[in-house]
């Protein structure tokens, strides 16, 4: 169909003022933003702004009942410095799954392609050089109606930004493993990647930071027994050479696009790799008997980030040294060669933004 995106453009780029080898995660924004208007069942005034504020009405519906999506999506430069995006046409896929689950309208995957390609290609300058860091895309859409009453809002924005980014976690994680709070639940909204499932999360990972932990794994909603996943990551264990990770088949958790890929990489490496369920009795089992080899969480902003030790029930288990986690250090070390171009795209992950056309159209 073809949308007509308008482009204004920044008077002056504020690139000279970041400090590109000192980039706290989600801090530094580029020049420019996208954003369009969903009303009378479609979308229109797609366009091309310098990044800013955006000026809301106070009865606007997301800020009062949630409804608010997002998603999270890397790129980085190809070796002529053109960006290429790890799977994108997977994170347009899983947006309008989280659209359909909170009653809000689909962003056709034609019009979430053009607004990365756009953005990608003004912005093109921002996306960092060093090791380990990467341009984060970040599109959202949240309802826009002005109006006090809980109904399904028929006006909605869908709004992309993007931040040059460097490492999410220096150390290995820290984790806690609660038997008290809750982050889903089967027939809720788990699998989602809705704004409400990060809000319940605040005040629980709140109280475990002061304790001196990093991030919550938590555990299922109904026996509080298995593991789910961490608050960005999926969780991945290795128990004596085999490779487990929790199914999708509950709903209760996100279907990572960093866990597929993990998943496709550990199988063709030949590991063992169970999609199943996982109770923390099974894994503290493991602890004891020798068994436990690995732990790691895997999600867009962490890449592959190893867990050093969690606390259950008061109890810190402490996991084996980073540098001999052969399977996961293998895993992320194919990933982020992939990711950067650095190694053959077997399995078409690279969305290589056609800079080009795009220039000579906005020209
Ligand atoms: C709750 C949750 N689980 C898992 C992930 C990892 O998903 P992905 O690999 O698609 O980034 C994320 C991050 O997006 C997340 O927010």
């Amino acid at each position: 169909m073809g949308y007509k995106i308008t482009v204004e453009r920044a008077v002056q780029s504020r690139i000279s003022e970041v400090d590109f080898n000192n980039l706290p995660f989600g801090t530094v924004f580029s020049d420019h933003m996208f954003i369009a208007e969903y009303a009378n069942g479609k979308w229109s005034n797609c366009r091309i702004q310098p990044f800013g504020n955006i000026s809301i009405h106070p009865a606007l519906s997301a800020l009062h009942y949630g409804q608010a999506i997002f998603e999270g999506i890397k790129a980085e430069k190809d070796a002529d410095g053109n960006p290429i995006v790890f799977r994108p046409h997977k994170n347009a896929e899983r947006f309008n799954i989280s659209a359909e689950r909170m009653a809000m309208p689909e962003v056709p995957e034609e019009l979430f392609m053009s607004a990365l390609d756009q953005l990608l290609t003004i912005d093109k300058d921002w996306i960092p050089n060093a090791p380990d860091s990467s341009l984060y895309i970040r599109p959202f859409m949240f309802a826009a109606e002005e109006l006090v009453g809980i109904k399904p809002a028929e006006h909605f924005i869908f709004c992309v930004f993007t931040s040059p980014v460097g490492k999410y976690y220096n150390q290995p994680v820290k984790v806690y493993i609660h038997d008290k709070y809750v982050r889903a639940f089967p027939g809720g909204t788990g699998f989602a990647k809705c704004a409400g499932n990060y809000a319940a999360t605040m005040m629980p990972v709140r109280e475990i930071r002061k304790l001196g932990y990093d991030q919550i794994l938590w555990l299922d909603g109904i026996h509080h027994r298995y593991l789910q996943e961490i608050g960005t990551m999926n969780i991945f264990v290795v128990i004596d050479g085999i490779i487990i990770t929790p199914s999708l088949s509950e709903g209760t958790i996100l279907n990572g696009i960093t866990r597929d890929s993990i998943i496709t990489l550990a199988q063709d490496e030949g590991y063992v790799l169970q999609e199943r369920d996982i109770s923390i009795e099974e894994v503290i089992d493991a602890y004891q008997d020798g068994k436990l080899e690995d732990m790691f969480g895997t999600g867009t902003a962490a890449v592959l980030s190893h867990i050093g030790e969690f606390n259950y029930k008061g109890e810190v288990y402490e996991l084996p040294p980073v540098e001999g986690r052969d399977v996961s250090n293998k895993l992320r070390d194919r990933l982020t060669t992939i990711k950067s171009g650095k190694a053959e795209d077997m399995y078409n992950w690279l969305y290589h933004v056609p800079v080009d056309v795009y220039e000579a159209q906005m020209q």
